[in-house]
């Protein structure tokens, strides 16, 4: 990659990095209305799959924490330290035992099959290189592993996802959130195999599980 690409690169984390910081105060009063209307089920049915060291990609505030089965040990990255402060006292208000790192999920400093589970819910749609963060995640996941992801886009029901398409670039501008992107692309795009794929809400979310063949 060319010096300059590298910079552009950078800068855009460090925006998403700056919104989320901003935004992390706000993050579960706003966020509180999807999981309201379905989100916290499809959370808790997912991570009932995860098992052993799981890591956490961009667990934000750690809404998915309290979804864990009891087994598991859990490691949890974010490029935000506002997001991620509010994880931890989430963690330590339900006792748990978790290790919490600033870092970039598309250059995680992690070696090769380090976890059992990889987890990452809501975040495809905001990676500036969604595909380079999937890839990572299979590098640092178990070959018999499991590739555990909650992700929204565009919507397959035509009259949506055009109405998604027009309003993107809005969108975008507050938090960084690309919500017309195609996760089932990325996730083959990466390499991953999928082994069931769900979607649901006017086609809008989708709940994947995939090995990282
Ligand atoms: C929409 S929030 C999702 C948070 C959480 N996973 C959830 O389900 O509520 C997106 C998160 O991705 C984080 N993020 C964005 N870019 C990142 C990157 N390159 N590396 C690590 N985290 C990143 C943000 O700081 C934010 O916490």
């Amino acid at each position: 990659m060319n010096k300059n690409c590298d910079e552009s690169i950078q800068a855009v984390k460090e925006d998403i990095r700056q919104k989320y910081d901003k935004f992390a105060p706000w993050y579960d009063l706003v966020e509180g209305i999807p999981d309201f209307l379905g989100i916290r089920k499809l959370r808790r049915n997912l991570l009932q799959r995860a098992s052993g060291n799981v890591l956490e990609i961009a667990v934000g505030t750690g809404k998915n924490l309290r979804h864990y089965p009891g087994n598991c040990h859990i490691t949890a990255i974010d490029l935000s330290p506002a997001m991620l402060e509010i994880a931890r006292k989430r963690a330590s208000h339900l006792g748990l035992n978790i290790t919490f790192m600033i870092m970039d999920a598309e250059a995680l400093d992690i070696p090769d099959q380090s976890f059992d589970t990889v987890v990452s819910s809501l975040t495809l749609c905001t990676f500036p290189d969604p595909v380079a963060a999937l890839r990572e995640m299979a590098r640092v996941c178990r070959v018999d592993g499991r590739i555990l992801l909650l992700e929204h886009g565009r919507s397959d029901r035509e009259w949506l996802g055009r109405w998604q398409d027009r309003k993107a670039d809005r969108h975008a501008e507050k938090l960084g959130c690309c919500w017309n992107r195609e996760p089932l692309d990325f996730v083959h795009h990466a390499g991953l195999k999928p082994v069931s794929t769900r979607r649901c809400f006017f086609g809008i979310f989708h709940v994947l599980e995939a090995t990282p063949s």
